[in-house]
């Protein structure tokens, strides 16, 4: 059978992306759309992190601002100052889902949580007027821990993910009908875990972690974000659970831009910024990657469909976006503005797809 030269996409739908704030935000909101996304669930990890309704509904007009033509979901940071009441509060205001960071795990996570059960309150009145819980599912390594806590526990950025697991097999029969996104998948376990539980628990996938190794961030800043990418056999049970077209599983980019000055490791004391961005080349890099594995008829179920179902939010429109196959169109250098730099990730790389504008 010959191969399809175009393919297109109903409403396709990022559910877990860093827009940033000030300059850097004004150059990467706009690459949502041009990355092919009509709607973006908006992570809250600001400096100051968005902690209440009120700081999430000023940074949705400061998104509107750049871009009106974007559906932006946005998300309160899991933090002591929560209260049930706001939680209310916010759910009232469209906010739509609840990020918990651990303590140190990523970036501007220094205020995330530890214990879980100090926020059962918060997690009940969440469960009562269905707001979705967004986890980043991984415990502190032992050296991001306090010294007078046991630093020979053995974790480490390679198991923080499975370790956490527990913690979400136990939210979710805490709170059966909290719906729970797993965020970031890296891991056959992780896979298996959530597959394992029931209709309320989902999980999102980056591209990147479609395509990464360990073996392709050690040594590649470019490549480095938290979760950092695992063992092969790790990426092939994300590649599985695509083709398979699980409706649990969706596209979550966590694209993540970091100035190059943030990823450079040219100082020994400063560390890499973890992060990698894909927005702008979104739709055509994640079909291009699931058609190397053959699983490009998942497509649509995946950027879309998926998503959409879980968070019930369904196309507002019929309109398709449509990519053409390219014979190997390459990926920018960078993209500027107002004094401000991104990197994407494949720059440089041959794409075989572009949105037909
Ligand atoms: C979440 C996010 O931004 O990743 N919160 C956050 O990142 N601080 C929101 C979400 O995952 O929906
Ligand atoms: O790599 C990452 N970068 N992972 C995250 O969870 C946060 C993100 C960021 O905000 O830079
Ligand atoms: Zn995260
Ligand atoms: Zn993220």
């Amino acid at each position: 059978m010959a191969e399809a030269e175009t393919i297109s996409v109903t409403a396709p739908a990022d559910f877990h992306v860093h827009l940033r704030q000030g300059a850097l935000s004004e150059l990467v909101t706009s690459h949502v759309r041009l990355g092919g996304f009509t709607l973006a669930y908006v992570m809250p990890n600001l400096q100051p992190p968005i902690k209440n309704t009120e700081e999430a509904l000023l940074y949705k007009a400061q998104l509107q601002a750049i871009d009106p033509t974007i559906e932006y979901l946005m998300t309160l940071y899991l933090s002591p100052e929560l209260t049930p009441g706001e939680i209310r509060k916010a759910k009232a205001a469209g906010v739509v889902g609840v990020k918990s960071y651990p303590r140190g795990v990523t970036t501007n996570s220094d205020g995330g949580i530890e214990s879980y059960e100090t926020y059962y309150p918060i997690f009940r009145a969440m469960e009562e007027v269905d707001m979705v819980l967004n986890l980043h599912g991984e415990v502190p390594s032992s050296s991001s821990s306090s010294p007078t806590t046991s630093s020979n526990n053995n974790i480490c950025v390679l198991n923080a993910e499975p370790l956490f697991l527990p913690h979400l097999i136990q939210l979710h029969s805490a709170f059966p009908k909290l719906r729970i996104v797993l965020e970031h998948a890296t891991t056959r376990a992780a896979v298996e875990c959530v597959k394992s539980l029931g209709e309320t628990v989902a999980c999102t996938i980056t591209a990147h972690h479609l395509a990464l190794t360990v073996d392709d961030w050690a040594g590649q800043a470019w490549h480095f974000c938290k979760p950092v990418a695992k063992f092969p056999d790790d990426r092939l049970a994300l590649r599985e659970v695509v083709k398979e077209g699980h409706p649990r599983f969706f596209l979550g980019s966590d694209s993540a831009p970091h100035p190059p000055s943030k990823k450079s490791t040219a100082s020994p004391s400063q560390p890499c910024a973890a992060g990698v961005y894909t927005s702008p080349i979104l739709l055509p890099l994640t079909a291009h990657l699931l058609e190397s594995f053959g699983a490009l008829d998942k497509l649509e179920g995946f950027v879309s469909g998926h998503g959409r179902a879980f968070y019930r939010r369904p196309a507002k429109s019929e309109r398709k976006t449509v990519l053409k196959r390219v014979s190997g169109k390459s990926v920018e250098a960078k993209w500027t503005k107002g004094g401000e730099e991104v990197v994407p990730f494949w720059a440089g790389k041959a794409i075989g797809w572009e949105i037909v504008p």
